[in-house]
């Protein structure tokens, strides 16, 4: 019976010292758990001689009732403690309905993709997706990007396996290409997702961003359609009358290929010059372009169920943390992916 009382001893010794529940939960489980010190206590008896047995059971149920008494007991304690300290620091009120436990939000990308993948599903869009470790050819052969183009440069690329031609996306360009050799045009569809490049980062440059792209694939299909679409897309987004305007762009899978502007939406909720387009009145929004035909050429090649030569298409691309970071007015990208809960807390 004296190692009962060593035990006894320890128990009661540890509970005193317990500070908090998980202190008295780590205490119950060495004991009193599956695994405890008085579960071995009680395994241990049929190897004992019979007559020990009753005797030994007995002491073994007693000390187990005991210690399952000072935990109860100890517990009470500690929570009269915590309401106690709670009310001395003046912050208790028994009246008020419990407090709600912590609950997730979204985060302010999500929130937003979802807002823009609404807008386009209901003007008939798709949304597709593909993968963040890509082909080169994906990234950049099929888009008619050619071997020398900046873009491929080792500062802009992560490149994963050079062996296998794999890279880190730089663009959602590529879902342009996936989803032309799975579908039938007509089609169309916005393909957001991660993009990645090996630049300097600074309060708008990320080596982690997100883009949204846009592919319609058809007949005739001009630039008319190209800037309706988007403007109608920016007029939902923020809800109101918006001014478009298409300058020259160079993309190596569009042709003809733009930036598209928007007038800025937020020259006219500021006193003086306005913060967003820097008193310029334009926004750019986008590069787009009528999808070229080197690029149709190669997401439907081998198809006899496609004509490559009657089709049309136009395609877009834009920044989907530009979006964010202008619908809730911050300054620094890098907060989007910081992970820092003082910012997403506010969400
Ligand atoms: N992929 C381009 C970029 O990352 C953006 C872009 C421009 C996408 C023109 C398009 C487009 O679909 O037509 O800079």
């Amino acid at each position: 019976m004296e190692a009962n009382a060593e035990l006894r001893d320890e128990a009661l010794a540890r509970l005193a010292a317990c500070t908090d529940s998980g202190d008295l939960r780590s205490v119950e489980k060495d004991y009193l758990g599956p695994e405890g010190a008085i579960g071995a206590l009680l395994a241990s008896i049929p190897s004992l001689p019979k007559e020990k047995r009753p005797l030994v059971g007995a002491a073994a149920n007693r000390l187990k009732k005991e210690l399952e008494l000072a935990l109860a007991e100890a517990r009470a304690q500690l929570e009269s403690a915590r309401v106690a300290a709670q009310r001395a620091a003046g912050d208790f009120d028994p009246s008020l309905p419990p407090r709600r436990g912590e609950r997730g939000s979204l985060h302010p990308l999500t929130l937003v993709r979802r807002e823009v993948e609404g807008i386009f599903s209901s003007m008939g869009y798709d949304i597709a997706d593909g993968p963040e470790v890509e082909l080169d050819y994906y990234n950049f052969q099929a888009l008619n990007i050619p071997v020398d183009h900046p873009s491929r440069e080792m500062q802009d690329t992560f490149y994963c396996d050079e062996e296998h031609h794999l890279v880190m996306r730089t663009q959602t360009s590529p879902v342009q290409i996936r989803t032309m050799e799975k579908r039938r045009p007509p089609f169309r569809l916005i393909a957001p997702g991660r993009v990645f490049r090996n630049e300097e980062q600074d309060a708008t440059h990320n080596h982690t961003f997100h883009q949204v792209e846009g592919l319609v694939v058809g007949t005739g299909i001009q630039v008319g359609h190209l800037t309706g679409t988007l403007k109608g897309f920016l007029r939902e987004l923020f809800q109101r009358e918006v001014e478009v305007r298409l300058r020259p762009g160079y993309f190596p899978f569009v042709e003809p290929g733009f930036e598209l502007d928007v007038a800025c939406p937020f020259c006219a909720e500021q006193a003086g010059a306005c913060r967003v387009c820097k008193g310029g009145g334009w926004v750019e929004f986008c590069g787009c372009g009528l999808v070229h035909p080197s690029v149709l050429a190669a997401g439907f090649s081998g198809r006899d169920d496609v004509d490559v030569d009657s089709l049309t298409g136009f395609a877009f691309g834009f920044g989907l943390d530009r979006l964010v970071m202008l619908r809730y007015g911050l300054d620094d990208i890098r907060q989007l992916m910081g992970g820092d809960l003082r910012f997403l807390e506010q969400f």
